[in-house]
């Protein structure tokens, strides 16, 4: 190595921590050219070099997190340019990518756009310039969309949070409910999780169990708080709980599918449940679910008129109401977790901490509208 090339080396070692700048990766074989872009850009970005596709795959492994933009050669060996685009688009879709290629036909070109999410391509020879400005847009390009999805972070977690307040002041309405909706958003979780249902489901069936009994708070007190059993009049109140709550959550546009989640939770596999007197599979999925996790909490918790009953008791009764309250494939997925739903009823917070998809502020999955429409297929 020459002593140029050590000073390119250590001037690539040393410009790489800098956290104001933004990384670029440059791969190409040619090492004239790699010099070249190293003089035009090292005093802007920190910059990594690749000599190839597959040493570029794994410097992208390594630094995925860091990479804001790649300029890539197409003409390489080992791996065309495109193809090795095309691989880092699959796993790290938010770096910007920019292809220098020579003349080509327009059909590689249009499917090297489609297939690699390509930012631009630069046809050889080109003006250090002109790929300079490519560059600078890309990276304004790559900079604003991350300030998009840290914005969007943001207000995801002030949502779950505000989510998780009106549950708990719901729970503290009444003593003997205390803690319910958590624990009932955690069994329906580790029953959810085993049906291999996308993180956006997940997430959702977390906000409806955490809502599931949100209409109670329009129940008055008197009633939600009687020490002792309902008469059939209070009974009657206390059944518009679901209609109530599905009224409140369905007021709330991306909750459209979790109101009608809400609104089930009572209803029976048999049809004799309320409001709807649904059955079998005309409940959504997440009310079936949520029914399950709300049956085992009650009969696992004291209330005014009885003590709780044992996790084994209540197993017994969720087992002999298979096909009758309750899905039978469900009821017997729940049977099988029993010992992990007994172990998480004991430590309800740090089980749910756990399962919480919402709760983890790191990458939030971003629930778009065609995630809701097919949860709201399921
Ligand atoms: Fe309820």
């Amino acid at each position: 190595m020459s002593a140029c090339e050590l000073k390119e080396s250590l001037d690539v070692v040393l410009n790489f921590d800098d956290k104001d700048k933004k990384t670029i990766l440059i791969v190409d074989d040619e090492e004239n050219n790699i010099q070249l872009l190293k003089r035009t850009f090292r005093n802007s970005y920190n910059i990594l070099v690749a000599h190839n596709g597959l040493e570029a795959i794994d410097v992208v492994k390594q630094n995925a997190s860091k990479i804001a933009l790649i300029v890539s050669d197409q003409k390489m060996p080992v791996m065309e340019g495109t193809e090795f685009l095309k691989i880092v688009n699959e796993t790290n879709p938010q770096i910007i990518k920019i292809l220098l290629t020579g003349h080509v036909g327009t059909d590689i070109i249009v499917s090297a756009i489609n297939d690699c999410n390509l930012f631009q391509y630069i046809l050889k020879p080109f003006e250090p310039e002109e790929l300079k400005i490519a560059v600078e847009s890309g990276i304004e390009k790559f900079s604003m969309t991350e300030h998009n999805q840290s914005y969007y972070r943001e207000l995801k977690e002030l949502f779950y949070k505000t989510i998780r307040a009106i549950s708990n002041a719901l729970d503290t309405k009444d003593s003997y409910t205390n803690g319910h909706s958590l624990r009932v958003t955690l069994y329906s979780m580790i029953l959810a999780r085993e049906l291999n249902l996308d993180a956006a489901y997940l997430e959702d069936i977390e906000i409806a169990g955490l809502l599931h009994d949100i209409g109670k708070i329009a129940m008055p007190k008197s009633i939600l708080c009687k020490n002792g059993r309902l008469t059939d009049e209070e009974f009657v109140v206390m059944k518009s709980h679901p209609t109530r709550g599905e009224k409140i959550v369905i007021n709330i546009k991306k909750l459209h599918i979790i109101a009608e989640w809400v609104k089930s939770h009572h209803e029976k596999y048999d049809g004799t449940g309320y409001p709807d007197g649904l059955k079998g599979e005309q409940i959504p999925l997440a009310g079936r679910i949520i029914a399950l996790a709300d049956t085992y909490d009650a009969m696992t918790s004291t209330r005014p008129y009885r003590t709780a009953l044992s996790h084994e008791t209540a197993i017994n009764e969720i087992k002999r109401c298979a096909g009758t309250q309750f899905d039978p494939k469900l009821d017997e997925l729940f049977v099988s977790l029993a010992d992990k739903i007994d172990e998480a009823r004991k430590n309800p917070e740090e089980y749910y901490n756990k399962y919480s998809l919402l709760g983890k502020n790191i990458d939030f999955h971003i629930t778009s509208e065609a995630a809701i429409q097919s949860s709201s297929q399921k």
